[in-house]
């Protein structure tokens, strides 16, 4: 499960400034639970946890088996935005940083950036490896992972043949539209459904997330749990004390009524650094609109503190950190001591690497909250599937009250679509031709 503490913010906030915006999120709240808020058709992911079927957790078994069977060692797994930065965060969360199990395939994302480099090196690596791919797009229209699957899909169809290419291809998109939903039927591939109800960003519960993240070798049911775990207990407590109206209540009064405009999302493990992407992108989309908006940025330290640590301790005074805490850490190392101690480093024998990192994030947070950031910090006891599903549904919970406290629409991105268009016009696009 998921702590909140937000005593770092206790000298910035008033107790009767957060009643009031407590007050305020329990309304936004009542919207979201009601589904009476604004873009009210896409809040399918709020029971996804506990509506997700044992039927589709065995389907995507189904293709990790098949595929292993045929002795696949690459998965390219082609998507951008919410179709992709979910499964790769747990991914990144959950492997080895280094080493594969055997038997497990290695997952390469793809069509998530127009790099001509990137995407050629993505074919350097298919030609010496076994190959499958899962492309996933809910529109099925979106340009970057259209252009990386049209090279992929041909590379797979000219190496084991378009009967083969078939079994090494799986959809991820709408139930009825766009165009991979028809090149999917054409092809015959496997596909699997994005729900109407849910959007991208919101969709790491769904196949979108769930398919890659199985091939890769990780246990979707504990993820599930952990969401679920949340789910009910953010919809049953409609009170001060709810984590997700707090965090959002708080997040609120720092950017209304204090001037912090800027959020970081602080961890202390390069694991967790997909979480960073995939936060910003749900708080990012969710929230920056109309003129208004908290500024997602993250962090990962201590790596950070050596690059961004001087802007946050010293540098403008408009941010505030939420820091996602990971109490226990999964492996064991001790520092030992050294007869010699030429490094002077003998005061820490006998203490863990991770209690060295535990106190460099207890001195970063002293130092930041007197350097006039304020901070909250949510636990989780260890990096697993189960803590991971926690995290996902708690955010999600808590953009949504966030975003109506602000008073937007957090279901939509309309500003997504103005580069688009440009570029588009710029690529002459047949019906896009005025910049
Ligand atoms: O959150 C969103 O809706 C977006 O980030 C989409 O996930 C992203 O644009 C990709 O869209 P699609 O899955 O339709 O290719």
């Amino acid at each position: 499960m998921v702590k909140f503490d937000y005593d770092g913010c206790g000298s910035f906030v008033s107790d009767e400034e957060q009643q009031r915006y407590v007050q305020t999120a329990l309304k936004a709240y009542d919207l979201l639970m009601a589904g009476d808020g604004a873009g009210s058709d896409f809040l399918g992911w709020k029971t996804l946890p506990s509506d997700v079927p044992e039927s589709l957790i065995e389907e995507c078994e189904a293709v990790r088996d098949d595929w292993k069977a045929k002795g696949v060692d690459l998965v390219l797994v082609i998507g951008i935005g919410g179709s992709y930065l979910g499964s790769k965060c747990a991914i990144e969360a959950l492997s080895h940083s280094f080493i594969r199990p055997e038997g497990v395939p290695q997952i390469v994302f793809a069509g998530q950036n127009l790099s001509e480099e990137y995407l050629s090196e993505v074919l350097d690596l298919a030609k010496i490896r076994n190959v499958a791919c899962v492309v996933i797009s809910k529109s099925g229209t979106t340009t970057e992972p259209a252009v990386a699957f049209r090279i992929i899909k041909n590379y797979i169809e000219e190496t084991y043949g378009e009967k083969e290419a078939s079994e090494r291809i799986v959809a991820v998109t709408d139930a009825r539209r766009g165009a991979l939903k028809t090149l999917a039927e054409r092809k015959g591939y496997r596909s699997f459904v994005v729900p109407d109800n849910v959007g991208g960003r919101f969709s790491v519960l769904t196949p979108v997330g769930l398919l890659p993240i199985v091939l890769a070798g990780f246990d979707v049911r504990q993820m599930l749990e952990g969401a679920a775990e949340m789910q009910k207990y953010l919809s049953l407590d409609r009170s001060e004390f709810n984590p997700a109206v707090l965090y959002a209540s708080i997040r609120n009064l720092l950017y209304a009524e204090k001037g912090f405009s800027t959020e970081i999302l602080v961890c202390y493990t390069p694991k967790l650094q997909y979480l960073g992407e995939w936060w910003k992108q749900l708080f990012g989309e969710s929230e920056g609109k109309e003129g208004k908006g908290i500024f997602p940025a993250s962090v990962v330290c201590t790596t950070d503190l050596h690059s961004m640590g001087q802007f946050i301790q010293d540098g403008s005074r408009n941010l505030f950190e939420t820091v996602v805490s990971v109490e226990k850490s999964n492996r064991d190392l001790t520092v030992f001591p050294d007869g010699q101690n030429y490094d002077e480093l003998n005061y820490l024998a006998g203490q863990h690497v991770e209690h060295c990192n535990a106190m460099a994030q207890l001195g970063t947070s002293m130092a930041h909250i007197e350097g006039g950031v304020p901070q909250m910090v949510l636990s989780i006891e260890r990096i697993n599937e189960r803590n991971l599903g926690s995290l996902f549904y708690f955010f999600e919970f808590s953009c949504g009250i966030s975003a109506y406290m602000l008073g937007v629409n957090p279901f939509n991105q309309p500003g997504v679509e103005t580069y688009k268009h440009k570029m588009f016009a710029l690529l002459k696009k047949p019906g896009y031709e005025s910049i």
